[in-house]
């Protein structure tokens, strides 16, 4: 059954939601879905930008087959080649023989990694600033590689002023039936998804983004059309101002993040009465996670969006709890820097966590330790109330020239 949108009098939305997936990319949960956008423009010459998940692939079908009414597909323009953008191509290929494939010599390379049909003879390879006329339109194309894959292109529509970002200004969130960011309360229902979407999917690449959005500001852009998530057409430069914050690894909000471990619960009573203590001192916007409870890409989205952190972790067989230890590596992954941190240690016979703690974050770019780092021997007495007051001015202090 087609369910297609139209955009504009050529241009159609033919891709699908998926509400079912638990993890994308088998790692992330999506509470809220995913979509998987496609577009197909009807110029002389047909064209579809990017397919879809095999999750969607009959509802995408449907649709193509609808809009097309009758008329044969002519392009297929890949911006990227990721399974979750492509899995249909080989499909397409079947029901559309004359199909020319429109992609880079990376992409091109990594269709035939994936498949097995003969792509040479189909391919049409572009270069970076190339064009291709289709009739009316004119789709321009500008490399944006590790945004998020290297093959990764965005292909502009000079007729229409449409950039189609690949998976750049995506997000998780299933579209419920609101296609344009304008008709869904963005900031207050999409903007974590946005965000932790874009930090954990291609947060490492904060310089490659920040080329990007270089190339796409002297472009005269009416709509941003991403693969994941709702269309910009308004208000363009809000979305873009959070991309520019986050590749530029500065903090999106001033506030305090607390993020612990805890086995018996003493770690978690440190870190609240911590957390008293700093409201007391008039901090404002503080968030408290457990990091056993709450997912590791809600976490690094967090750490991304804050400008002072804590890290509390109880010694756990010599080492730092796992459960820490994987944010904090995670973090290093995605290049975590310029924060202003704080480490909280515990144990009962030899404290490592805090050294442990310290050592990793000390290789991160940028990050500032605070002192003191707390040392618990199990459990809170009158020494460490003292030294978490300390260490309450100095978060009070971090917090406040933050911007
Ligand atoms: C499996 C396990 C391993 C531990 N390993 C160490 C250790 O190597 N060194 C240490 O000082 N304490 C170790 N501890 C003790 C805890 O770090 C300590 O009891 C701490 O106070 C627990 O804090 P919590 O109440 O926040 O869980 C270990 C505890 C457990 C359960
Ligand atoms: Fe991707
Ligand atoms: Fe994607």
């Amino acid at each position: 059954m087609h369910n297609y949108r139209k955009i504009n009098s050529d241009v159609f939305y033919v891709g699908a939601s998926d509400r079912r997936l638990a993890l994308f990319e088998n790692i992330y949960p999506i509470d809220r879905g995913v979509s998987y956008n496609s577009y197909l423009v009807m110029d002389e010459k047909t064209v579809l930008l990017d397919t879809v998940d095999h999750s969607v692939s009959r509802e995408f079908l449907d649709n193509v087959e609808a809009v097309l009414s009758g008329r044969k597909l002519d392009y297929l323009i890949v911006n990227h080649m990721e399974p979750d953008h492509c899995s249909v191509i080989a499909e397409l290929v079947i029901r559309y023989p004359e199909l020319a494939i429109v992609g880079n010599a990376k992409t091109i390379q990594m269709i035939k990694q994936f498949y097995s049909f003969d792509v040479d003879s189909r391919a049409h390879v572009v270069k970076d600033g190339d064009s291709l006329s289709t009739g009316k339109h004119n789709f321009v194309f500008a490399f944006a590689p590790m945004v998020h894959w290297p093959e990764v292109m965005v292909s502009f529509d000079t007729t229409d002023g449409y950039l189609y970002s690949a998976d750049a200004f995506g997000t998780f969130g299933a579209l419920s039936g609101n296609l344009y960011a304008d008709e869904v309360e963005f900031d207050r229902e999409w903007l974590d998804d946005a965000r932790r979407y874009y930090i954990n999917i291609v947060g490492k690449y904060g310089v490659q983004v920040m080329n990007t959005l270089k190339k796409a500001s002297s472009l005269p852009i009416k709509m941003i059309l991403p693969l994941h998530g709702p269309i910009w057409r308004e208000d363009l430069g809000y979305f873009i101002g959070k991309y520019t914050t986050w590749a530029s690894y500065v903090p999106e909000d001033k506030g305090l993040l607390l993020v612990y471990s805890s086995i018996y619960g003493n770690t978690a009573s440190a870190m609240d009465l911590l957390a008293s203590m700093c409201a007391e001192k008039g901090i404002r916007n503080i968030h408290m996670y457990d990091a056993s409870k709450t997912d590791c890409s809600v976490l690094v989205s967090e750490c991304f969006r804050y400008s002072t952190i804590v890290f509390a972790s109880p010694t756990y067989n010599a080492e730092i709890f796992p459960k820490m230890e994987t944010l904090l590596l995670d973090l290093k992954a995605h290049a975590f820097q310029n924060r202003d941190v704080a480490v909280i240690e515990n144990g009962t016979w030899a404290l490592s966590s805090g050294r442990k703690m310290t050592e990793l974050l000390s290789a991160m770019k940028n990050i500032r330790i605070l002192e003191p780092s707390v040392s618990i021997k199990s459990s809170v007495k009158d020494g460490e109330r003292e030294q978490l007051a300390v260490l309450a001015d100095a978060l009070a202090a971090s917090v406040n020239k933050a911007e």
